[in-house]
């Protein structure tokens, strides 16, 4: 991959909880890479609690209060930061990184109309619209997202929408600032099917259209499947896996991987109402891991070398964070007919 093509380039993230007192501080986030093409869909996937929401603020530069994170290289367009200097990151994150979540009234003001919302971005991030141009902007964003009598609806407020209206409206605020890099955080977990389709395939048009990247963020495989062309698995803060979304659904590596490919129900299962598999035990809080791999104790291949205080050295330059990575025969049959 040219260094040039790449948006996003993160080696060696580390983030830390400071804990009162003495305490050592939390290890969260450890020896994170990940770098993200323009236009590229990276989907982040993982159980709750595992970091995924974390590793995103940090991009954000809004890490919460009482962590910090250290990095070996931060490059942004082809930019290294050293450090986070809470204005360079003002101006980015409103800019050129756009964030959605899942209540999209968390970022909508409910006591504002849209029009005026619309206004305050473009007066901020579109200081060459007349007032003319600025409405007639809102009114083709909100009809690129999907909403009807647009010219109509600017006149709305937040608590007038549906959840579908609400989470596209968002997307449009975003999309007004034209980002080169769109995060979307469980955008549309509160959504009922159909329309949470409808929402991802309109985040995948827009990247394609603006050639802007997505990070994407679900607990769900499923999901983000039909979406990213890159997967990052993600258990106990740590990055496991990474592959193309084709590798990772036909050919997992990580035992962790395969084991949320197969919590996936199957048609089969569906047909016959079959119990849906669930990954045994729990992801360990950052504080209590255990030796060796985090995995470890959950995972049905475990052998004594996965607890042993040498596994970090002798996983360190492995693609898979695993000393018995599947073979493609195993985890195929795993994926598809386990
Ligand atoms: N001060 C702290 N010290 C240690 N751990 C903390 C502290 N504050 C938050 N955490 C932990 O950090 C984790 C936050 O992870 P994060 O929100 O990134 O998870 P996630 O993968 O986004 O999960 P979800 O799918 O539920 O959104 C939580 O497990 C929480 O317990
Ligand atoms: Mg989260």
């Amino acid at each position: 991959m040219s260094r040039e093509s790449l948006l996003l380039d993160i080696k060696d993230l580390n983030i830390f909880f400071k804990n009162k007192g003495h305490k050592k501080d939390t290890h969260a986030i450890r020896g994170l890479d990940l770098s993200l093409k323009e236009g590229e869909i990276l989907g982040i996937v993982g159980e709750s609690g595992c970091g995924k929401s974390l590793t995103n603020l940090c991009i954000m530069g809004l890490l919460p209060d009482q962590s910090y994170a250290t990095w070996e290289q931060f490059n942004w367009r082809g930019n290294q930061y050293s450090e986070f200097k809470e204005k360079t990151w003002r101006g980015l994150r409103g800019s050129e990184i756009g964030m959605i979540f899942q209540n999209p009234m968390s970022s909508l003001n409910p006591t504002l109309s849209l029009e005026y919302q619309f206004e305050e971005i473009f007066k901020l991030h579109r200081k060459d619209l007349s007032k003319s141009q600025r409405k007639a902007e809102a009114i083709s964003l909100l009809e690129r997202v999907g909403i009807t009598q647009a010219e109509k609806r600017l006149k709305s407020y937040p608590f007038e929408l549906s959840g579908g209206m609400a989470q596209r409206v968002m997307i449009a605020t975003v999309m007004a600032t034209s980002p080169r890099l769109l995060i979307a955080d469980e955008p549309t977990t509160a959504l009922d099917v159909t329309i949470q389709n409808q929402v991802l395939d309109l985040i995948k048009d827009l990247s394609q259209e603006n050639k802007m990247s997505v990070i994407f963020v679900t607990h769900d495989l499923a999901v983000v499947s039909h979406m990213a062309d890159r997967i990052n698995v993600m258990y106990a803060g740590e990055i496991v896996e990474s592959a193309s979304c084709s590798t990772l659904i036909q050919n997992p590596s990580h035992p962790y991987a395969h084991a949320l490919l197969n919590s996936l129900p199957t048609e089969e299962a569906i047909i016959h109402k079959a119990q849906l598999k669930s990954i045994p035990g729990q992801v360990p809080s950052f504080n209590q891991r255990p030796e060796g791999c985090s995995f470890a104790p959950r995972c049905p291949y475990q052998k004594e070398d996965c607890k042993s205080s040498e596994f970090e050295q002798m996983v360190k330059h492995k693609k898979t964070r695993c000393l018995y990575p599947l073979n493609s025969l195993q985890s195929k049959a795993g994926a598809l007919h386990e």
